[in-house]
């Protein structure tokens, strides 16, 4: 049965693996025996990432400097990582942001640059190293949506541009899900509010409480909640699970 999550002689690239989520996906797959590679565009916060995953488990994770939204980075990333790792197995594309507005004042040049980082630069993520597995024959790629898909918030406002974009991920999923198989899975996981730096400068201290007690589970999320999930997705476990959003966010979107 563990065999079934053993990640031994794969070799994963995670994008945004320097952030809150993608750091601890990117440490579950290196604990499941994975060789993992991180990216981003900050060459400093990638290497705080590979010293602290390689304090919490031993893992020996490499990085390269990437900006998603540039395509040409986004194809020589996928074309390095293949050769340095002679194949690269699992994909996560973590790299995401949100930015809040009333939806009477949206300022629509963050709308264009949350749709670009969030639905652009993962599709480019997916085409580049997607197109590559399928020709090697094999392939697992989880691109990081949200709760905020399925689920519009009230009354809080200035979730318009987010939820636009993670609605539009979705539909990337499961379409690249019908065009990269069978020989590639394209899955998403959908978080609930973690305290990643991502959120750290929306979530006001006294929310938290009250973000706790909203779920089934009693707790804030942790950006660890979402690592056995990924594991789950990367290895031979969900050998038939493709097209699909888990969402990993303590009952919420069961409620909601
Ligand atoms: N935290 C939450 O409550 C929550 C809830 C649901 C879903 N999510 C989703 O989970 C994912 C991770 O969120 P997080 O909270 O872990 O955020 P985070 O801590 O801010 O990490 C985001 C990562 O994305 C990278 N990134 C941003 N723009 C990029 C670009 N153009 N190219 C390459 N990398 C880029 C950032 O690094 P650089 O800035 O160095 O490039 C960073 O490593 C996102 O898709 C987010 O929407 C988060």
């Amino acid at each position: 049965m563990s065999n079934l999550f053993n990640l031994e002689g794969k070799s994963a690239v995670v994008v945004g693996g320097a952030g809150g989520i993608g750091q601890a996906i990117a440490q579950g797959l290196a604990e499941a025996g994975a060789k993992v590679a991180i990216a981003s565009r900050k060459e400093e916060s990638l290497q705080r990432a590979v010293s602290e995953i390689k304090e919490a488990c031993g893992a020996d994770v490499t990085y390269y400097i990437c900006d998603a939204t540039d395509e040409a980075q986004v194809e020589a990333m996928a074309e390095k990582s293949f050769a340095d790792f002679g194949k690269v197995d699992i994909l996560v594309c973590s790299q995401g942001f949100n930015k809040k507005f009333d939806a009477e004042e949206f300022p629509m040049d963050v709308w264009d640059d949350m749709f670009n980082v969030n639905v652009k630069g993962v599709m480019m993520c997916n085409k580049h190293f997607g197109k590559r597995m399928k020709a090697n024959g094999y392939g697992k790629i989880i691109d990081i949506t949200s709760v905020r898909s399925c689920m519009a918030t009230f009354p809080m406002k200035g979730n318009a541009g987010y939820c636009a974009t993670k609605g539009a991920l979705d539909m990337v999923i499961r379409q690249c899900a019908a065009e990269f198989g069978p020989e590639v899975t394209v899955n998403g996981i959908g978080p609930t509010v973690t305290m990643t730096p991502m959120m750290e400068s929306i979530v006001p201290e006294a929310a938290k409480a009250g973000i706790a007690a909203s779920v089934p589970l009693q707790r804030m999320q942790v950006p660890a909640d979402c690592a056995g999930p990924a594991v789950f997705l990367a290895s031979e476990a969900s050998g038939f699970v493709t097209g699909q959003i888990l969402y990993v966010d303590g009952g919420l979107t069961a409620i909601g």
